[in-house]
């Protein structure tokens, strides 16, 4: 099992998981109810998977594709430490893995 902790975009929530290993990102942020809608389902074509990993634990993630790279040009609030939930796969290394919410995401509602 990896922890991974939550921290809501504006910083006031925090919520602590334990994922088992191997599981991607992605799905278990919807599990939790954490506002990433995902729409594309890891096939790269939306960008709301976008998360910002916290800059101690980011450099632990392998090298993003090109191809997430290009879809992370179309996302907003973007900055150096984001990335796509639907292509992070967690694993021992990223054992307490924080990843922030960015600003401006909206839940499934769409509220
Ligand atoms: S779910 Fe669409 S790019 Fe991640």
């Amino acid at each position: 099992m990896t922890l991974v902790r939550f921290i809501s975009a504006d910083g006031a929530e925090e919520m602590e998981v334990l994922a088992p290993a191997g599981a991607r990102l992605l799905d278990v942020a919807q599990e939790v109810g954490q506002p990433l809608e995902g729409t594309c389902e890891g096939q790269m074509a939306c960008s709301t998977c976008h998360v910002l990993i916290d800059a101690a634990d980011f450099a632990k993630l392998p090298r993003a594709s090109e191809e997430e790279e290009d879809m992370l040009d179309l996302a907003s609030h973007v900055t150096r430490y984001s990335r796509l939930a639907c292509q992070i796969h967690l694993t021992d290394e990223l054992e307490s893995l924080t990843v922030h919410i960015p600003a401006g995401v909206h839940n499934m509602q769409g509220r």
